[in-house]
């Protein structure tokens, strides 16, 4: 049954389609005729040859100005683009030796020193030495960290007085985010190697990992006042 309907129905379709397909050739038999027919004829295919022309000839510059107007769109895409990508390099470029971590600038020191030279080196680069947000961001820092023997001073130490971990931002440590190896002796220091993060004396040389936080800089022209 149901082949038998589909079969009817492309009979059907067939019919029109072959028809529609013949006016190509349409304008060559009508052309054909009585001289004065002829002329009528040949005129009237004059114009119809002429319509299609002018339909081609609209319809290519229509097309043209369609692909006009989308290079205009993309053109004012790319302004804002280069808006943007003028701006954002100053937002999120680091210093040279400077990597860029997440919000931050690392700087790997070269040299070794004491933790408390470690910190001076630090201020005087208008920065501060490293403090771990989570241990995501410790994870990220050691795997930045070239050789294994690399051990790094991080803004971490013992207060004398309360014999806790104090951040150099004045907080101390939560033990429940980051677990430190190690004594927690007087003058003990913390480091950072790719194997953890370690106490050790204050007094030892290490090298250090001085941040810069990149801060969004605050549009004026966007506040509005
Ligand atoms: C480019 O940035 C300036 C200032 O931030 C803004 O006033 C202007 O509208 C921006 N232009 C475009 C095309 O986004
Ligand atoms: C580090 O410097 C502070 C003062 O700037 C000082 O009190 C502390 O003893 C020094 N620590 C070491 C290990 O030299
Ligand atoms: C100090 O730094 C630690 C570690 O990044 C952070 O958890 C703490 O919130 C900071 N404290 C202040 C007052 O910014
Ligand atoms: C620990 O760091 C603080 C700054 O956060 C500093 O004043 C203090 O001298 C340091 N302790 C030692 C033993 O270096």
């Amino acid at each position: 049954m149901d082949r038998q309907v589909t079969y009817a129905d492309l009979n059907l379709s067939r019919g029109p389609c072959l028809e529609s397909s013949s006016p190509p050739s349409l304008p060559q038999d009508i052309c054909q005729g009585p001289p004065w027919h002829q002329l009528a004829l040949k005129l009237g295919c004059t114009g119809v040859i002429l319509l299609t022309l002018t339909v081609i000839g609209l319809s290519i510059s229509v097309i043209f100005l369609r692909q006009n107007l989308s290079i205009e769109e993309s053109s004012v895409d790319v302004q804002e683009n280069r808006n943007e990508t003028t701006e954002k390099p100053d937002l999120l470029k680091c210093p040279k030796d400077w990597r860029l971590l997440r919000e931050k600038c690392l700087f790997f020191s070269l040299a070794s020193n004491t933790w408390n030279y470690s910190l001076a080196d630090c201020s005087t680069k208008e920065s501060s030495l490293l403090l771990f947000q989570d241990p995501e961001e410790l994870r990220h820092v050691q795997s930045l960290i070239p050789k294994k023997e690399f051990l790094f001073w991080i803004g971490l130490n013992l207060t004398l007085s309360e014999k806790k971990w104090k951040w150099i931002n004045g907080s101390f440590l939560n033990p429940n985010v980051l677990r430190i190896v190690g004594y927690n002796k007087k003058n003990s220091c913390v480091y950072v190697s790719p194997t953890g993060i370690f106490s050790e004396d204050c007094d030892t040389d290490n090298k250090w990992i001085c941040q810069k936080e990149l801060q969004p800089v605050r549009n004026k022209a966007c506040s509005g006042s």
